[in-house]
């Protein structure tokens, strides 16, 4: 691997008067790092001064001849051990660090946490910790800092370790190494002081940091290569696209997201020399199919085991810059990759300050600048990403309004899918000539799937089929697919156990696929108790292009035992119906589903009114672009 692949990048956080600058500088002067000099005259300064010499002053006094070759707010200090090359990402404060990362303009694989022995765990250092869950940074090396004021205490060593060790299981985190230390007085950073701390048997700073692995390094990542675009040359297609990261060989099998479709590669070729058998992450390349197949700008390639997530909504943490506050409810451009389409925010959770780290729970409809928001943003076609934590190129983006980025942001908590668990092999998908687009011509709309899903007895057959009989009064395509009806026929070999419930979904999310493709919009009403199975189910719509609305009928499950329609809550509590749902087998109410109604309170005209106002915009043709 090369040296730059090799080379780790570490973010230093801590409290400032825990000892974050003075420890840096402890690093620089052990290793050597300094230039020729550096510390004699700093030496020099002080005693002119009449100060006392700091560690601290080293990095200070660094930093202030980098900030005059530097315009992006963030420094690199570098530094070597004997087993590899370090940089030292700093920011001048969280705000920048946290704009840095999410932007892509730093990338940390390893974060140093301090924390002083004499002040112990602060609010600061919980907030800190929440900062790397945030960004994904998941090795962390715990410094507990100025033993020399804790009197080395083992005691207060092991104190601070439970306590915060605790704190950062709690947000998934958890550290390699707490490593107690003076960096005043260079105890335990480069050489171990067996006389002080004797009771201590691990390693040294340095030594520990030698343990971690470049993460960040995009080669060692799936192979993602996104399509600038594709030129003719005479018979050939060439597919010029980035390789964002991992790397791709002629004879590999490449499957293109979101279509879904894959092909071999017969020839990769470099714009300048003769043609190659390997693209590496950061190259550029053209490459040629075995088979034509229909690829785009914005479409993303992969290898078949390690395929990105396709979805219209995902969870994300936003950094937003503009002056004018992020709007929930308001489109803006996203742009991942080579992708870019309208999306707009419609959740959004917390938001937290970036220069303080505190966090404000609670639904808010916007998001100020320098604030970071933990929102669900929804696009309105598939959109082809990752998690941030798995693959940071494809995992991040920017929202851009009036052609200016006014934010940056980070994917996390996507759900991928095994694609490759079709079990048949040599079939292809058959293209039919009435497109979809036409269809919706000939309809006056589009196809949709709209998801009802809660406890049986909330309503969701009630509703699903007065909407029907809106959407038919409008002369629209509609049909509704009913738990109860399906498990008479198609369903009929399956029951109530979680794996047949996870079958009897599969398979309706298929059917309903094919019906929205037909033209229809397809109303389900299946209790579909899991969350992942309606995730999916909102997959295989997209994969189809057909747009998916998900409906949380909900009524409180005591109400939906007083309404029995079936006197299946009866049998149930009996003992003569095993399995059954809300009783003995669990619902998992939607998280952030489009609409939710509530049946105890709401008529059902009014909920079918609630449905509607969402729904009839969605199946408008859109005349602007070539889709549907
Ligand atoms: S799902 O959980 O797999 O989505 P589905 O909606 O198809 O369920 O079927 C639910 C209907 O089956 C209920 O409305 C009810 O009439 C009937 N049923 C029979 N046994 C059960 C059971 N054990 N749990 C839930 N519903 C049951």
């Amino acid at each position: 691997m090369s040296e730059e692949a090799q080379r780790l990048k570490i973010v230093f956080v801590g409290h400032v008067d825990h000892g974050k600058s003075t420890l840096i500088g402890r690093i620089l002067h052990d290793t050597g790092s300094l230039p020729e000099g550096k510390v004699a005259s700093i030496q020099a300064a002080c005693s002119a001064e009449g100060m006392e010499f700091e560690y601290a002053f080293l990095l200070d006094a660094l930093l202030e001849e980098q900030a005059q070759n530097i315009t992006i707010d963030t420094t690199q200090i570098p530094f070597r051990t004997a087993l590899r090359q370090y940089v030292i990402i700093d920011a001048p404060g969280h705000k920048e660090f946290l704009k840095n990362m999410i932007t892509g303009a730093a990338n940390a694989d390893a974060a140093v946490l301090v924390i002083a022995a004499n002040e112990g765990v602060r609010e600061q250092s919980r907030r800190h910790a929440y900062l790397l869950s945030l960004l994904g940074i998941r090795q962390i090396v715990v410094v507990v800092n100025k033993m020399d004021l804790a009197k080395y205490s083992e005691n207060r060593f092991n104190e601070i370790e439970r306590e915060y060790r605790e704190f950062l299981s709690g947000l998934g985190l958890s550290a390699r190494l707490f490593i107690p230390a003076s960096a005043k007085q260079g105890a335990n950073v480069a050489k171990r002081t067996d006389a002080a701390m004797d009771w201590y048997q691990g390693g040294t700073i340095l030594e520990s940091l030698d343990q971690l692995s470049a993460v960040t390094a995009p080669l060692n990542q799936p192979l993602r290569l996104s399509v600038q675009d594709v030129y003719r040359f005479d018979e050939r297609r060439i597919i010029a696209g980035r390789v964002e990261s991992g790397a791709l060989r002629v004879g590999d099998q490449l499957v293109f997201s979101p279509a879904n479709k894959s092909s071999i590669v017969a020839t990769i070729e470099a714009w300048n020399g003769p043609p190659r058998d390997e693209a590496i992450a950061g190259d550029s390349v053209g490459i040629t199919l075995r088979e034509q197949i229909f690829v785009e700008r914005g479409h993303v390639a992969s290898h078949q085991t390690e395929t990105p997530i396709e979805t219209n909504r995902f969870n994300a943490d936003v950094f937003w810059m503009a002056e004018e506050s992020l709007q929930k409810r308001t489109s803006y451009t996203i742009r991942v990759g080579t992708q870019e389409m309208k999306c707009q925010v419609v959740v959004i959770d917390q938001v937290m300050d970036s220069s303080s780290l505190e966090i404000t729970s609670g639904e808010r409809n916007h998001v100020a600048r320098n604030e970071v928001g933990r929102v669900t943003l929804q696009t309105r076609a598939p959109l082809v990403l990752d998690n941030h934590e798995r693959i940071p190129s494809l995992g991040r983006f920017v929202l851009i309004e009036d052609s200016r980025i006014c934010g940056g942001g980070i994917v996390f908590g996507g759900v991928y899918t095994d694609r490759t668990a079709v079990k048949s092999k040599n079939i292809f998908w058959t293209e039919g000539k009435i497109t979809a687009r036409r269809r919706a011509l000939h309809n006056g709309h589009r196809g949709a799937v709209v998801w009802l899903t809660g406890l049986s007895g909330a309503g969701k057959s009630t509703i699903a089929q007065a909407l029907e009989g809106e959407l038919f009064s409008r002369a629209m395509h509609s049909y509704v697919l009913d738990g109860d009806n399906i498990r008479h026929g198609l369903n009929s070999n399956l029951g109530f156990s979680p794996d047949d419930r996870i079958e009897n979904i599969r398979r309706v999310s298929e059917v309903a696929k094919l019906m929205a493709d037909s033209g229809t919009v397809v109303i389900t009403a299946f209790i579909s108790p899991y969350r992942m199975e309606r995730r999916r189910a909102r997959e295989i719509a997209l994969e189809g292009k057909a747009e998916f609305i998900e409906v949380f009928v909900d009524a409180p499950l005591h109400v939906c035992e007083e309404r029995d329609p079936k006197s299946l809550y009866k049998k149930a509590r009996a003992g003569r119906i095993a399995d059954f749902t809300g009783v003995d087998a669990p619902y998992e109410a939607p998280e952030d589903p489009e609409i939710v109604v509530r049946t105890d309170q709401q008529s059902v005209a009014q909920s079918v009114d609630a449905i509607l106002e969402q729904l009839l915009p969605r199946l408008v043709i859109d005349h602007t672009n070539g889709n549907a």
